[in-house]
């Protein structure tokens, strides 16, 4: 299930499950937290191997992937085509999903998500996921070479005018498509509890978690918000001509203006923001300056959260890419152990991988910078008891 919808994973599910248990050496009442949970790879782990697990995500569109691999129960039942409504110009161009599609098409997905609305948790869920695959695989064109940088429609004649039988078969597909899957993939027992919220402000009471395994955003200009641009259209937000939710993402390319006061910045995080801010290279000490501490702060306020809510020698398991700002490399897993060394974790394991593949190698201006190898770590920390 995995692959069923193309989110920035992080880490495998099976890498995962064996975390999992290797932190919780076979005791399946410890309790497991991803406070960015993305697609659920760790809250299916937790509940294949028998874990309560809370997975929190800011972003609704990784939340019905999460429960779909997660809680959906398979009944197999296929939403049929609803009635056609005609086509009200005004209303589908004010609609999100007309930065793609044309009047016609939007009013036709438009039917299908209002369908949805009367139908059972799991037909919905299974039901959305579905349409945003077939949005997502219509609309592969508006991808740029960065895949996580979607365009809109520049004119009308670049907007997709596809039918409603045609739409309507592929829905029909990928639902059927999806029950297939759904019956085959992995369920555990463990509970599991997916929640909208953000990692500044966990709705966890404290002490109550035993082990995070998580990957959160990296510092690599990958905007959430945008990424998902087409499947949060079909919820109704429309990101590109608006800051709702994109702006209050992780790493969004967006800035709040209120960061730099709360941010209380450790050496090494400091000592990154001191280089990013006298680089040479245009708006380094403007709007590259700001987007770096407001990651810094959603970072921080991350890591207090999760201090607050982990039990005393609890675990900590992290994934996180290291990246460069022009030839200015970002050290990633080293400001994460400063963060998490000042308040009470003590690093118990690093692991480093190279990475061959990154988004920058994609970008053509960032290609212009020297830069050696980036690297993955896995990094491992238990709460130290007050
Ligand atoms: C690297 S992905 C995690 C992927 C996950 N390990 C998986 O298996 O799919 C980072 C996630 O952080 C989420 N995120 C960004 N800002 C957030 C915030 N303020 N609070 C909670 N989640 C946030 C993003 O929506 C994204 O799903």
């Amino acid at each position: 299930m995995a692959d069923i919808f193309p989110y920035y994973a992080g880490f495998a599910f099976d890498w995962a499950c064996k975390q999992l248990h290797v932190q919780s050496n076979g005791d399946p009442t410890k309790v497991v937290l991803d406070p960015w949970n993305g697609s659920g790879t760790t809250t299916l782990a937790a509940q294949v191997d028998g874990h309560p697990s809370f997975g929190i995500d800011r972003n609704p569109v990784a939340n019905l992937v999460a429960q779909l691999r997660c809680q959906v129960r398979v009944t197999g039942k296929v939403l049929l085509p609803p009635r056609r409504s005609r086509v009200s110009g005004r209303m589908a161009a004010r609609d999100a999903l007309s930065n793609w599609f044309s009047l016609t098409s939007v009013t036709r997905i438009r039917d299908w998500v209002r369908a949805l609305q009367d139908e059972s948790l799991d037909t919905k869920i299974v039901g959305l996921v579905s349409i945003f695959r077939v949005v997502r695989s219509v609309t592969e064109r508006f991808e740029g070479s960065n895949p996580t940088w979607v365009k809109r429609a520049k004119s009308d004649d670049e907007l997709l005018n596809i039918s409603p039988d045609v739409l309507d078969d592929a829905i029909l597909a990928e639902q059927e498509g999806l029950w297939e899957r759904l019956m085959s993939a992995p369920r555990g027992v463990g509970r599991t509890s997916i929640v909208t919220a953000s990692s500044d402000r966990l709705p966890i009471a404290e002490d109550s978690v035993d082990i995070i395994l998580t990957s959160p955003p990296y510092l690599t200009r990958i905007d959430y918000g945008v990424a998902y641009c087409r499947e949060l259209a079909v919820l109704g937000i429309d990101v590109l001509n608006s800051r709702d939710l994109r702006a209050g993402l992780m790493g969004t390319t967006l800035i709040r203006g209120d960061t730099a006061n709360q941010l209380k910045p450790g050496k090494i995080a400091c000592d990154l923001l001191h280089r990013v801010s006298s680089h040479s290279s245009k708006a380094s000490s403007g709007y590259y300056l700001k987007q770096t501490m407001q990651y810094l702060r959603d970072l921080s306020a991350g890591f207090d959260e999760m201090t607050r809510v982990v039990k005393p020698g609890g675990t900590l398991c992290m994934v996180v890419q290291d990246s460069y700002y022009k030839d200015e490399p970002v050290p990633l897993a080293d400001i994460c152990i400063d963060e998490a060394g000042a308040r009470g974790w003590n690093l118990v394991l690093r692991e480093q991988f190279p990475v061959k593949r990154t988004l920058t190698t994609l970008n053509k201006s960032a290609r212009e910078y020297k830069k050696s190898q980036v690297s993955e770590s896995v990094i491992t920390f238990s709460l130290r008891s007050a």
